[in-house]
């Protein structure tokens, strides 16, 4: 299994470009299945999850070509509308098949995901509104069986609680169906506004994407499109918390602030100094004296719970205390566990995590234990005296493209051992 070794207190310098975003690829890939023209997409992260989705598509029998960041599938025919419980288990992402295959192919057959190390995540807001659109769906054997021969029928769908990825699956339903559908308190992440351009350039006729009610109108046949991914903001926000606690100045390229409200608006709360250039590069000068901040995580344009890890590590170099509330997983502070291990002074009672800090961090052996989790070791790791030792990689990897080759090009010592 590999590890990373990194030795910290080096200063970070230079310039970090950012990957294209694995939430926004993952939905595109699957929008694929509802057409039997090639839809290209670019500045796909070369990431596990993607080739995860990848390895899907072609199950299902799409052709998946890659030429390093450009992905072009053609689902010219789907010879299997099915997600088995191998790939689901990988990645619960893999459940996006499910609207575009019922939709195109009028069923499908998806494996319900299991337990996740960050909390229960099901599904049952997605396969609501499938119910709502006219699929019939039963349960059997772990998997999902939706059926709707006749093709799927507008609705109204009011979500009961915000979904991403349910908010996406169903938009790739609405598309192909008859008539007119409202999602309601439909998620407004920049991903969910990304499908729906990549949607709108395939021919579909969607209108307040990015807002809480969006409307579809069906039309069918869907065409090809060429898109290109917007860049992935947890990405880029965390080389900003690298780049406020380490000191040094660095660049980071290529992200769209406007995406990172709150998280910039936090950081200089707490006395960050972060500069916005119009290209959508972003300056973050280290050495500053950083002071705790509460920060509560929600649904966007609120802070994301997917940068709630990094920032547990900040907290442990700022002065004070800062109170971390996870308000959309209901285990989501696993890090914590590993970052007390490095001398972090971190109390959690249910949801809430009070974090005492500043810290001297010291390198130790840790465990990563899932993805954004793999990323708060590795900020606590370009912090903490002596060598830092992290294992099961594989967590970062599924949606960080490179992660030590990015690092150590602005100057931290990070490396990648067997
Ligand atoms: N929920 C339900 N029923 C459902 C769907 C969701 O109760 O049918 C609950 C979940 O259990 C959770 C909350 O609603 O408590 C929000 O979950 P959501 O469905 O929004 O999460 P997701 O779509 O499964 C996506 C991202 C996650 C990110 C969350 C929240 C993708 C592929 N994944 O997951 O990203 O944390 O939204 O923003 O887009 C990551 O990249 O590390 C990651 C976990």
């Amino acid at each position: 299994m590999e590890k990373f070794l990194i030795h910290g207190g080096r200063r970070l310098e230079g310039t970090i470009p950012v990957s294209g975003s694995k939430n926004s690829a993952l939905p595109a890939m699957a929008a694929a299945l509802l057409t039997d023209q090639p839809v290209t997409l670019d500045h796909v992260p070369a990431v596990r999850d993607i080739r995860t989705m990848g390895r899907l598509l072609a199950d299902i029998g799409a052709s998946v070509e890659r030429s390093g960041n450009r992905y072009t599938i053609r689902a010219e025919r789907i010879a299997s509308p099915e997600a088995p419980y191998e790939l689901v288990k990988t990645m619960r992402a893999s459940s996006l098949v499910l609207g575009p295959l019922v939709a195109r192919a009028g069923r499908a057959r998806v494996s319900l995901p299991g337990g996740c190390a960050i909390g229960a995540r099901p599904i049952n807001l997605h396969i609501q509104g499938l119910e709502k659109l006219g699929a019939r769906i039963r349960q059997e054997h772990g998997y999902i069986e939706a059926e709707a021969p006749n093709g799927l029928k507008g609705a109204e769908i009011r979500f009961e609680r915000v979904t991403v990825t349910g908010t996406e699956d169903l938009l790739m339903a609405a598309v192909l169906a008859d008539g007119e559908t409202v999602l309601e308190n439909a998620a407004r992440e920049p991903e969910v506004a990304d499908l729906a351009e990549l949607l709108g350039k395939m021919g579909a006729d969607i209108e307040g994407a990015g807002t809480g009610t969006i409307r579809v109108r069906g039309v069918a046949p869907l065409g090809g499109a060429e898109h290109r991914i917007i860049p992935d903001r947890i990405e880029a926000g965390t080389f900003l918390v690298a780049g406020a606690i380490a000191g040094g100045e660095i660049d980071v390229c290529g992200a769209r602030a406007d995406h990172l409200g709150a998280l910039i608006e936090k950081m200089q709360e707490a006395g960050a100094e972060v500069a916005v250039s119009a290209e959508g590069s972003m300056r973050v000068r280290g050495g500053r004296r950083l002071a705790g901040v509460d920060v509560a995580t929600r649904e966007f344009p609120g802070f994301a719970t997917d940068l709630q890890a990094q920032w547990m590590t900040l907290s442990t170099q700022a002065h004070g205390a800062s109170i971390l509330t996870e308000g959309i997983f209901e285990n989501r502070f696993l890090h914590a566990l590993e970052l007390g291990r490095m001398g972090a002074d971190i109390t959690i009672t249910g949801r809430q995590a009070v974090v005492r800090g500043p810290s001297v961090l010291s390198g130790a052996g840790v465990i990563a234990s899932d993805l954004r989790a793999s990323a708060s070791l590795v900020l606590a790791g370009l912090v903490a005296s002596g060598e830092t030792v992290i294992d099961r990689v594989y967590h970062i990897d599924r949606g960080y493209e490179r992660i030590e080759r990015k690092l150590a090009a602005v100057g931290a010592l990070i490396r990648r051992v067997e």
